[in-house]
């Protein structure tokens, strides 16, 4: 029988959301909540791998589940929670470290791109583990479908494995308990749209992230008007004017990127952004994308702020969403002990 179609995923409170977090990921889980069941978690535990000052990591928790829900994400209709609410995804997670193997976990490259230059005593057993833990958020409701950037890609296909090597590992248990084969999904990512990889400002042969040193090289998501308006001015470019055709951004990284997050911001594709600003320069297209950068994003940052000077009622929804969240949790993990052969 096939699964029941479930939406998943999750961002990490750790540092400031910008436009890749948005445009990526959290934009795509308000659209498609329109058409599945979802799930959206604010995974602190991933974001603890990292050393995280504890008042922090409070205020990031709830400002992400405030941008999900000032962003659209419906609360009610979903289920909107902090991952370290429902203990059973670090249950899971423990099961999982011991069906993933190393040698794949050693393959990961945001791993080595986090550890790289690094002594080993300075990163965190969790940071390598992580990608278990994220496939444990994602099984555990059985998600058929998780919405992310292009970065998580290679998480997803480790998910995939997880699923596989555990059905697989406890076939004979999982028929004798009376359930499917395919006990867990072999989840879908959806990875789509103009800005399923939103590049850096200043140098679009970088991904734009939380980490990088320059401010200037991402929009934040709590970034006012000006400050929107001036990261956008400064962004490098090239001095061609833009292409009239898709083909002709090819080579051309820094216009790929500007021309992906407008027609991302404008629900539209790449094809019709250009067919609108093909041939016009820089000096038309930076002003027209500050300001509906700015129309776009924001009403969401008012709307955040709003959210979060009453942490009373983001704390509200986040443990009811939980307490759903944990139903379907408790579950899986139930049919889990006893395939593994666990008493109790
Ligand atoms: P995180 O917190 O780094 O990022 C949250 C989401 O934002 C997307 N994203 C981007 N998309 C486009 N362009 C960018 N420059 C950009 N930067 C970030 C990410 O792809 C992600 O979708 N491991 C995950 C969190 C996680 C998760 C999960 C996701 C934990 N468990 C289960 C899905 C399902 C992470 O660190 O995302």
């Amino acid at each position: 029988m096939p699964h029941h179609p479930r939406v998943f995923s999750g961002t990490q409170p750790s540092g400031d959301l910008h436009l890749g977090n948005y445009l990526g990921a959290i934009k795509r889980y308000v659209e498609m909540q329109k058409t599945h069941e979802c799930i959206y978690c604010v995974v602190d535990m991933h974001a603890i791998t990292v050393w995280q000052e504890p008042d922090e990591l409070r205020r990031s928790i709830r400002e992400v589940a405030a941008a999900y829900v000032a962003s659209g994400v419906d609360p009610k209709k979903n289920i909107v929670f902090n991952q370290s609410r429902v203990r059973q995804h670090a249950e899971l997670a423990w099961v999982f470290n011991c069906v993933a193997r190393m040698g794949w976990m050693e393959r990961m490259t945001q791993f080595k791109d986090k550890s790289a230059g690094k002594n080993a005593e300075n990163i965190s057993l969790g940071l390598f583990a992580y990608p278990s833990l994220m496939a444990a958020d994602i099984l555990l409701y059985k998600a058929t479908h998780v919405p992310v950037g292009d970065d998580q890609k290679q998480h997803l296909e480790l998910t995939r494995d997880i699923a596989a090597k555990f059905n697989n590992d406890y076939a004979r248990s999982i028929a004798e308990q009376g359930l499917e084969a395919d006990f867990f999904p072999i989840t879908d990512p959806v990875i789509a749209g103009p800005a399923t990889r939103v590049m850096s400002l200043k140098d679009a042969s970088k991904k734009m992230s939380k980490s990088d040193t320059s401010e200037g090289a991402r929009i934040l998501l709590m970034d006012d008007a000006d400050q929107i308006s001036k990261k956008i001015k400064r962004a490098t470019t090239d001095p061609e004017p833009l292409p009239s055709e898709e083909k002709g951004l090819e080579g051309r990284a820094e216009a790929a990127n500007l021309v992906g997050i407008y027609a991302a911001l404008s629900d539209t594709t790449k094809a019709a952004v250009l067919a609108e600003f093909g041939g016009k320069g820089w000096g038309a297209f930076k002003p027209a994308l500050a300001d509906l950068a700015v129309a776009k994003l924001a009403p969401i940052a008012d709307e955040t702020r709003r959210l979060v000077a009453d942490p009373a009622s983001i704390d509200a929804f986040m443990a009811d969403g939980a307490a759903r969240a944990a139903e379907i949790a408790e579950k899986t993990m139930k049919e889990v002990r006893s395939i593994v052969g666990f008493i109790g």
